[in-house]
């Protein structure tokens, strides 16, 4: 029987070389870019298994140069944050949602399956041992990122034989270089970046490697990202997807009320874990009607042609919510939006990061420490 992954099996090997941490500066924090001291590592043969996880210094990895990751993207990953509470216990949220997701996203590419609840506690582990790594600033947190790849030495074609996964962890502010001040969105009608029957609601690596282009031109155009609409020459426009690194969600006046509108959760766009939040504080606030539905982008421009349109936001563990107030077509025209810097205050005061864990309850929030 191949063994699974088993946190009771966990090795750790500490580093005797231990940078120091970084000042928790919006501008000096560049997403991304640094990393913690430690990774967690396990690999998996076809018929043995999973190797015992081990936590252990940051080192570069030794991959044959015919892994399959490196040729046939074979690589699904998971953004995940950990925070500190108030009283300065480790918290990480809804980490069942990324297991789950990070399941679904290996199982498309033939990577290996994985115990969820025994890997999540190794992450945990790992969080724990990186604890100096967590920022205690609101705002901040730190990335954890779980990636599975294929390392199956073979340039045929076939089904995954060899595989590592694992975990690297990242101190984040936020994740656009003007922190939360309102960005632009590119609207790319050209490139698509997921279609019916495909791998658009799986977090793989394929998904984002044709998006560098887009959004290369799209800051070439003043925009942050690319929101992708899928065009079908229906009459109503383009249908809405997402942008690169956030679902999308839009604010209209409607006849005596409002709505909140984002695009369902059909195969075409990531079901994100923020997204999800979103949409449960929402229902909860019970003053508008919040609606998973397809949109086309001519509802868009008419809501906007008539003041109906009140807010437009991107939601996404990396990016938290972040507000949107222009949207740029081909033609260089642009969709303006209204913001309204009290209400985003509102959203953002429910939001991990932007203001820290609720005190007093593990929900939705799981503690690690
Ligand atoms: C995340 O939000 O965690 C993502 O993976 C987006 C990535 C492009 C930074």
């Amino acid at each position: 029987m191949p063994s699974d992954i088993r946190y009771a099996d966990l090795i750790v090997k500490r580093s005797d070389h231990l940078q120091a941490k970084p000042s928790l500066d919006p501008l000096g924090l560049k997403f991304g870019a640094l990393y913690t001291d430690h990774m967690l590592q396990v690999s998996w043969k076809e018929g043995s298994g999973w190797t015992a996880p081990s936590i252990d210094p940051v080192a570069p990895m030794t991959l044959h140069p015919c892994a399959q990751v490196l040729h046939y993207g074979s690589c699904c990953f998971e953004g995940m944050k950990a925070y500190k509470d108030k009283d300065q216990h480790l918290r990480l949220f809804r980490p069942d949602m990324n297991m789950d997701r990070l399941s679904r996203s290996a199982a498309c590419l033939t990577l290996p399956e994985f115990d969820k609840v025994e890997l999540l506690e190794c992450i945990k582990e790992l969080v724990r041992v990186e604890r100096d790594w967590v920022p205690a600033k609101e705002g901040f947190s730190l990335y954890i990122r779980p990636t599975i790849i294929g390392t199956h030495p073979f340039l045929g074609l076939s089904p995954t034989r060899e595989a590592m996964l694992f975990v690297v962890l990242s101190p984040v502010g936020p994740y656009f270089p003007g922190g939360l001040n309102p960005i632009k969105l590119f609207v790319e009608t050209e490139v698509v970046r997921a279609y019916p029957g495909g791998v658009g609601d799986k977090k793989v690596g394929g998904n984002y490697a044709p998006t560098m282009l887009p959004q290369l031109r799209s800051t070439q155009r003043g925009c942050s990202q690319a929101l992708y609409v899928l065009q079908d020459g229906h009459p109503g426009g383009g249908i809405v997807g997402e942008s690169g690194a956030m679902n999308i969600f839009f604010l209209f006046q409607q006849e005596g009320t409002m709505e909140l509108v984002t695009p369902p959760l059909n195969g075409l766009i990531l079901p994100g874990v923020t997204r999800d939040t979103i949409l449960t504080i929402a229902r909860d606030f019970g003053n508008m009607k919040v609606s998973e539905r397809q949109l086309r982008f001519g509802e868009i421009e008419d809501a906007a042609k008539t003041g109906r349109l009140l807010e437009v936001f991107g939601t996404g563990t990396a990016c938290a919510v972040q507000p949107v107030t222009g949207l740029l077509k081909n033609d260089n025209t642009e969709i303006t939006i209204p913001f309204d810097s009290e209400a985003a205050a509102h959203w953002l005061a429910k939001l991990p990061g932007m203001a820290l864990a609720q005190p007093g309850t593990d929900e939705p929030f799981s503690l690690c420490g």
